[in-house]
């Protein structure tokens, strides 16, 4: 499988066979990693961290992720640059694409993601935006499978704000990998009509049913229950809104005994505000699971550095 020189911006890009790949070298990087065997796939490689929301899990995964294979990352927060408002994404774009290999980006708008890489020349990863976050459904899926063997056919059931970067990008993902999708969430806040459209269409290819519901009765047969916070960064102003709208659908005991199955597992992408979208004491019994897949940030964004940028 050759990804070379290209950008990951959204999962709508990339085939199944592709993300799959993707999936399968994170695993193999993680077990290597594990016997103590980093690589220099990224040597000589210098590669841009723009951050213009806060992280630890995606800062901490590109860092660590670039160091191990060799190559050298840089941190580039919002007060560290003028992108975008003293200098414009296209000027940047170039400035950085002379200068490093490659690019992860942090930020509000996608379109800026997709500037980067058109106006920088080098491989850019989307690190989250506000509309996509796809480097965390590769460590989700690296999770389920991990978990179940195997991902075609489990039923993976998402709660709460069902429009978010979480929500649209696991649409995405799982209905690509022939991952059966239902997504929870009150008619208000369910994901855009034309990004619904494009998901069937790959479930059709897949094999994988799609389901957008306001139905808590839909959990039923669940392999996997996940959820996100209730406000996503930049949308702080709308907390006593969507607490209100959401309480519902929270993932608690009483929401598992709805699965009717003893072994669904808990999934959360991190940071968990408990007390809110789930409870402490869920949170708890599945809290090995769900730092692994914390953990799985790290061996997938490694995966697709290597990938998109390493010598293999
Ligand atoms: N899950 C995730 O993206 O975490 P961070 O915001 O800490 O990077
Ligand atoms: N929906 C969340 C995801 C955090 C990883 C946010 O955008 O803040």
């Amino acid at each position: 499988m050759n990804l070379k020189g290209r950008s990951f911006l959204t999962l709508k890009d990339f085939t199944p066979e592709e993300i799959t790949y993707l999936i399968d070298l994170a695993a193999d990087l993680k077990a290597k990693k594990k016997q103590g065997i980093t690589g220099n796939s990224l040597k000589g490689k210098n590669i841009a961290l723009i951050f213009e929301k806060p992280s630890t899990r995606t800062r901490c995964s590109f860092t660590i992720g670039c160091i191990d294979e060799g190559g050298h990352p840089e941190y580039l927060g919002k007060d560290d640059i003028q992108l975008g408002y003293k200098e414009s994404i296209e000027d940047t774009a170039r400035v950085l694409g002379r200068m490093f290999d490659g690019i992860e980006f942090r930020g509000f708008k996608q379109e800026h993601a997709e500037m980067l890489a058109k106006y920088s020349g080098v491989p850019v990863w989307n690190g989250l935006t506000d509309d996509y976050h796809p480097t965390q459904i590769l460590a989700d899926c690296l999770t389920l499978k991990e978990q179940f063997g195997q991902l075609k056919g489990l039923k993976l059931v998402y709660v709460g704000d069902g429009r978010n970067n979480m929500a649209n990008s696991l649409m995405i993902g799982a209905t690509k990998l022939g991952i059966h999708f239902t997504n929870i969430a009150p008619k208000s806040l369910w994901p855009k009509e034309e990004l619904i459209k494009l998901c069937e269409g790959y479930a059709k290819e897949s094999g994988s049913k799609i389901e957008i519901t306001d139905d808590l009765n839909a959990v039923e047969g669940a392999d996997a229950i996940y959820t996100d916070v209730w406000c996503s960064m930049g949308e702080e102003d709308k907390a006593a809104e969507r607490i209100a709208l959401l309480q519902p659908y929270q993932v608690n005991k009483e929401m598992f005994a709805k699965t009717k199955k003893d072994s669904t597992i808990f999934l959360h992408c991190l940071p968990a505000v408990k007390g809110k979208e789930v409870t402490e004491d869920l949170f708890e019994q599945f809290a090995d699971i769900i730092f692994d897949e914390a953990e799985n940030r790290m061996h997938t964004i490694k995966a697709v550095m290597v990938a998109t940028l390493g010598e293999q």
